[in-house]
């Protein structure tokens, strides 16, 4: 069996694998209700808070990271966003969210969310180990143990319950997936180029576009970041991407004069998928956040979700831990998975309705957008994006 250095395995209440969103906030939600966890990080802490990914915040995580006291950074440096913006033909056309769906969003970068949660773990004489790479679950029907690698060293954690959040990499969904599981996949034929520079957001709301020669996305982080994105196919590499040909692209897409190209900060290209994984626990191993779904970025979704499920998880995890219950632990999956699917069909929905389909016709295209000039002169197709953009929630599946 595989020890720490000391030649003792370590123990927890809750052994926490990856130090995301959703790690992280399951983390500091269990400490502000009494309950111990070590959270197991890959990476190191700097590579972490560098990782540029989502900024789009629902009201219900932005009231979430207020409610638990790590929303100070964000009052003062997010975003509030009442609308975006649709462009297609030649056109604009605006979605106003707060006339539409009563509610807003805020702009705010997910290694910000991670920045603000792993300073206030610390703070909070949390313990995170960064560098500890997790490499399978066990015995996750009793007590469960995480063997890990850190330093050279195989380590083990012992734990009454083991919370898989570790994104798209699937350690935890792995230790637990046989034929009783179903995991429902789509693969998209194209990915996303991103980047992000230093040049002042050309537009105040987000611009999404379509384009005949493919989607394009205009958003920011600050009043002198902005972060754009491409369609690009699924299995483009940057060495095609050369900094003119990017900026180039994007001003004919996003048909914007006033984006002025800047310094590229950090560029990549992110594939795109559809996943999710019923249920998500088996035991005392819960999955949460990408490590269970994944939806393609067009909707903002990941971030939000990941959110989302540790809230109802640490909810279960604290009935349990207070009075031995179950209930709402056993049925943690299900009180997701609406929510989940919600935002599995809202991903999908945006991403048909502005990406190019390289294998589609011209009857396709015409449809496309006949679908955009529809969303965007019926209040009720718009009303549909407005609140699914905004969080639908469509309830949770009542407790037997
Ligand atoms: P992650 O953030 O992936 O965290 C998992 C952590 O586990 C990582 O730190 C990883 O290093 C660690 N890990 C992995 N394997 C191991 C292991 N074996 N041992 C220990 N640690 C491990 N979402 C939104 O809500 N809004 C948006 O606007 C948005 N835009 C996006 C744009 C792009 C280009 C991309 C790529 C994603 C976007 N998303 C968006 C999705 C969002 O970034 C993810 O859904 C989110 O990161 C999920 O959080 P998580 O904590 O579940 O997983
Ligand atoms: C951002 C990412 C998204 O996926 C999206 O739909 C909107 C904005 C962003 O990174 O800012």
């Amino acid at each position: 069996m595989a020890r720490n250095s000391s030649g003792t395995a370590d123990q927890t209440p809750v052994g926490i694998i990856g130090a995301g969103p959703a790690g992280l906030m399951l983390s500091h939600l269990l400490h502000l209700q009494g309950i111990d966890s070590i959270v197991l990080e890959l990476r190191s802490r700097e590579y972490v808070e560098k990782r540029v990914r989502a900024g789009v915040l629902e009201q219900g995580s932005v009231d979430l990271l207020n409610a638990t006291g790590v929303g100070d950074r964000m009052k003062r440096q997010g975003l509030v966003h009442e609308g975006i913006k649709l462009r297609f033909s030649g056109e604009e056309h605006r979605i106003d969210f707060r006339k539409l769906a009563g509610r807003s969003i805020t702009v705010y970068g997910q290694q910000e969310v991670v920045k603000d949660l792993i300073a206030r773990r610390l703070s909070d004489g949390g313990d995170i180990r960064f560098e500890a790479q997790a490499v399978a679950v066990g015995d996750i029907s009793g007590q469960p143990t995480i063997r890990y690698r850190q330093a050279g060293d195989h380590r083990e954690l012992r734990c009454r319950v083991v919370a898989g959040c570790d994104g798209s990499h699937r350690v935890a969904a792995s230790s637990m997936l046989d034929d009783s599981f179903q995991v429902y996949e789509r693969q998209w034929p194209f990915g996303w180029l991103g980047i992000l520079a230093r040049t002042p957001p050309a537009t105040d709301e987000l611009i999404y576009a379509h384009h005949e020669r493919g989607f394009a996305l205009h958003s920011m982080r600050t009043p002198e970041i902005s972060r754009l994105y491409l369609q690009v196919p699924a299995d483009e590499t940057m060495d095609h991407w050369p900094a003119d040909r990017i900026w180039d692209e994007l001003r004919i897409r996003l048909n914007e004069p006033k984006l002025k190209p800047g310094e590229i900060l950090e560029q990549g290209i992110t594939p795109m998928r559809s996943v999710v994984t019923e249920p998500m626990q088996r035991g005392n191993l819960f999955l949460a956040g990408d490590a269970a779904h994944i939806v393609p970025p067009t909707g903002a979704k990941g971030m939000n979700l990941a959110l989302n499920d540790v809230n109802i998880l640490a909810e279960g995890l604290v009935e349990y831990f207070r009075s031995g219950a179950r209930d709402k632990l056993d049925t943690y999956s299900e009180r997701c998975l609406r929510r989940v699917w919600r935002a599995e069909h809202f991903s999908a929905w945006m991403t048909g309705l502005l990406h190019r389909d390289p294998a589609g016709d011209p009857f396709e295209y015409k449809l496309r957008l006949s679908y955009l000039r529809y969303v965007t002169t019926s209040t009720a197709a718009a009303t549909t994006l407005a609140e699914n953009y905004v969080g639908f929630d469509p309830g949770p599946t009542p407790l037997a």
